[in-house]
């Protein structure tokens, strides 16, 4: 076997030459690969000894796509994924794609170059680029149309899925599905391809399946998307790429046009706040001073103490895992109040045909239900979701830290509570951490793992490989009130309030944030949560001393949470609700003109959109400069992952941090002091963060 370039290795059987890309860990089309890759094509081509030619990916998978680090060069050098797929397209001698684990992006173009591709059944293939702000660069906008459609080319390209590849075959992307050896089916396919001579399938000689009225089919599918991205550009050039191919354009001309939007995206500032967050959501895994090889501990059987809102969906979680649960609660009453809402929750998805009868079957017989704490002595990981107070968190862990076994981890889901003090009730501070899950816990990506000052480095490890285990994307958090996320997001709901006070109205913050590109405007978010909730954490935190001594600190939602506007459960809050409708409530206007007289706060009725952005969105992120200043959060791309996965942030920014660094740190500096001395320097609640200060000049 001779190796070409390092990564792609050549080898003959039964005269057929095999190319195996070998670039692990996903066989990313970095520059050497494909040059290694072209000198392979261009070998196998004059080769007397080669009537056919397999491309197969070494390791894990086919291949993963595009290098997508070379995309930071702004420039892609040759030969790019084109000119291979051109050479083997062109090829006399039948080329396949022999596909296991994943065809992604370019990997999946590189397949579509080929005459025709082979695929094990449990592999998948999809175009994931516009997740990351570009579209398919090599041909996939123009190939795909070709073999399964424009609707279906719109689907995939539009919406970045995955598919599995009996779902490929039978939209007409994968030609055959190998049940026994893939290499060696491969070879059959390509051999059975010389003996019949047969023309060669190439995607270029097609016309596009579903061109007419393809005007309406792509309007109609670009509307679907833009209506959640608004702003986003890589989908409308997209559907320029496909419009091009349904409009019977050269083939070469196609190719050309596609590659100049490819590239216009991959050096625009979306495709790189995209990219930013792809890397922050790998990197977040890995903990500074936690070797990557530490031994982790084995769960398979998780227990759950609380079956409320918050231990269901994490029960939920770990069955669509496919772990064992075991869910306790207070009395017999309440568990199975917590059983049936699960059983409901699986059985609406059943119905809906999100998931099939045997699944719900299988999720359900994972679970068990009990009273009794001597039920988690087999437990390797037990949860507790109980109340948010202190004394019944230390009793639940005390009692915890007695049952389970010396080995099993203990993780508390508080949201406000000291992970240090929880963690000593327990008696066994290092094996206990916060597990921070998002409402609803089985569906919100972001997962807090919260640090303690004892937790140890194994159990830290294991939590994160379990995140990464049950689909949940975890940022580590030291120990503060809030953690990350709802730490910065104290100080984004008191500029809510005040500029409440100040005149603006609840439609009026919310528009202007979601014009923002926030999934959801902060008084929508607040009615949702729960005004109680709420209050009652800043009634807690009053008793503790640690809110700012300041009457008009968050008065309004306190306010709203006295007199029972709780938000959309009480059909009242910051709006009133036709059922999950907002409407707004000129009461909300008076009572938050009551609290401003009250509070001698100035009524304007000049608030504008950029000053309700920048009132909320700047010292939130100088928050994080702040988190990261005091070490409780290890990077810049922690904070982004955290904001972007679990509190709608607009992925096309990149997250908080990034987003300042795009606006310019100086400025972002300024801005805050400006705003400083326009609200009156209340309680210094816009001074810049000194890392903030020190990364503006330069010293940091
Ligand atoms: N480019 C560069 N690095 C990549 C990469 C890529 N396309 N895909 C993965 N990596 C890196 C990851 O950052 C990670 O690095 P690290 O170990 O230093 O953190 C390492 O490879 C392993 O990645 P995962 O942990 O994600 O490995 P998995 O086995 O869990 O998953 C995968 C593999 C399914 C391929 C997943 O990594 C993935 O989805 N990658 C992105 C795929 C993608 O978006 N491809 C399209 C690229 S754009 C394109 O192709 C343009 C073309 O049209 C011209
Ligand atoms: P919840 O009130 O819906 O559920 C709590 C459950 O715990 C109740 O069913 C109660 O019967 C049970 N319980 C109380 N004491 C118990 C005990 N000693 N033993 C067994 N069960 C006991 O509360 P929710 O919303 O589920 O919150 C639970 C935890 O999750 C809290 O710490 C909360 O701060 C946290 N959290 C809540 C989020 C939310 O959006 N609701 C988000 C993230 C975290």
């Amino acid at each position: 076997m001779a190796a070409i370039a390092n990564s792609v290795e050549y080898s003959i059987r039964d005269r057929v030459a095999v190319l195996t890309l070998n670039a692990p860990p996903v066989n990313g089309l970095s520059q050497p690969l494909r040059s290694g890759l072209m000198s392979a094509l261009l070998k196998a081509r004059t080769d007397h000894d080669v009537d056919a030619v397999i491309v197969i990916g070494g390791g894990k998978m086919f291949c993963g796509g595009a290098d997508i680090k070379e995309f930071a060069s702004g420039e892609v050098s040759e030969p790019d994924v084109n000119a291979i797929a051109r050479c083997m397209e062109t090829m006399n001698k039948p080329v396949v794609a022999a596909i296991h684990g994943v065809a992604l992006g370019g990997g999946l173009e590189l397949a579509l170059g080929c005459h025709m591709r082979i695929a094990t059944s449990d592999s998948r293939i999809g175009f994931p680029e516009v997740t990351l702000g570009v579209l398919p660069g090599a041909g996939g906008t123009q190939r795909t149309p070709r073999l399964a459609g424009v609707t279906l080319a719109l689907d995939l390209i539009l919406s970045g899925r995955v598919i599995d590849a009996q779902k490929a075959h039978d939209f007409g992307l994968i030609d055959a599905l190998s049940s026994g050896d893939l290499l060696d089916d491969a070879i059959a396919l390509a051999l059975d391809a010389t003996r019949r001579g047969e023309p060669l399938r190439v995607a270029k000689y097609l016309p596009v399946k579903g061109a007419e009225a393809v005007e309406q089919t792509i309007a109609a599918a670009l509307e679907k998307v833009l209506r959640r991205t608004p702003g986003a550009e890589a989908p409308r050039a997209i559907a320029r790429c496909i419009a091009f191919a349904a409009s019977g354009a050269d083939f070469e001309d196609a190719l050309v046009f596609e590659r100049e939007e490819f590239l216009e995206l991959m050096n625009g500032a979306q495709s790189k706040a995209l990219r930013h967050l792809f890397f922050a959501e790998k990197g977040a895994s890995k903990i500074p001073d936690l070797p990557g090889d530490t031994a982790l501990r084995p769960v398979e059987r998780v227990g759950i103490i609380g079956a409320g809102t918050m231990g269901r969906g994490i029960a939920m979680t770990f069955l669509n895992a496919g772990m064992a649960v075991t869910l306790l609660e207070i009395d017999a009453e309440a568990l199975a109040s917590g059983l049936e809402a699960i059983r409901k929750t699986y059985a609406a998805s059943a119905e809906k045909g999100s998931i099939s009868a045997a699944v719900l079957n299988q999720r359900m017989s994972l679970l068990r239900g009990s009273t009794d704490y001597a039920d988690m002595a087999d437990r390797d990981l037990v949860i507790e979701a109980v109340f948010e107070n202190l004394d019944i968190k230390q009793k639940v862990c005390a009692k915890l830290g007695e049952v389970c076994r010396p080995d099993a981890i203990i993780a508390t889901n508080t949201s406000t509570l000291n992970v240090d003090v929880i963690a000593q009730a327990s008696g066994r501070a290092p094996d206990v951490l916060g597990m921070h899950f998002f409402s609803p816990a089985h569906i919100m990506r972001l997962l807090e793992v919260v640090r303690g000052k004892e937790t140890a480095p194994d159990v830290l490890a294991t939590v994160m490989a379990l995140a990464r285990r049950i689909g949940k994307v975890a940022v580590v958090s030291g120990v503060c009130y809030g953690f990350i996320g709802n730490r910065m997001l104290e100080s984004y709901l008191r500029e809510m309030d005040f500029l409440l006070m100040e005149g603006a109205t609840p439609a009026q913050i919310d528009a202007a944030l979601e014009g923002f590109g926030m999934a959801m405007g902060p008084c929508r978010m607040m009615d949702m949560a729960g005004i109680d909730v709420n209050a009652r954490v800043l009634d807690e935190r009053e008793a503790e001393g640690a809110l700012p001594d300041d009457p008009s600190y968050r008065a309004l939602v306190r306010k709203l949470g006295a007199i029972g506007r709780n938000g959309q459960k009480a059909g009242l809050g910051y709006y009133r609700y036709d059922g999950r409708t907002p409407i707004p409530d000129p009461q909300v206007n008076d009572i938050a003109a009551d609290l401003a007289a009250q509070f001698g706060i100035t009524r304007r009725n000049n608030i504008t959109d950029d000053e309700i952005r920048d009132r909320l969105l700047l010292p939130l992120i100088n928050e994080g400069y702040r988190i990261l200043d005091e070490g409780i959060a290890y990077r810049d791309g922690d904070i982004d992952v955290v904001w972007a996965a679990g509190y709608g942030w607009p992925r096309l920014t990149g997250g908080p941090m990034h987003y300042a660094e795009t606006m310019g740190l100086e400025q972002l500096r300024n801005r805050l002091q400006e705003l400083g001395r326009q609200t009156g320097d209340r309680h210094g609640y816009f001074a810049p963060a000194s890392l903030l200060s020190r990364r503006a000049t330069g010293a940091a």
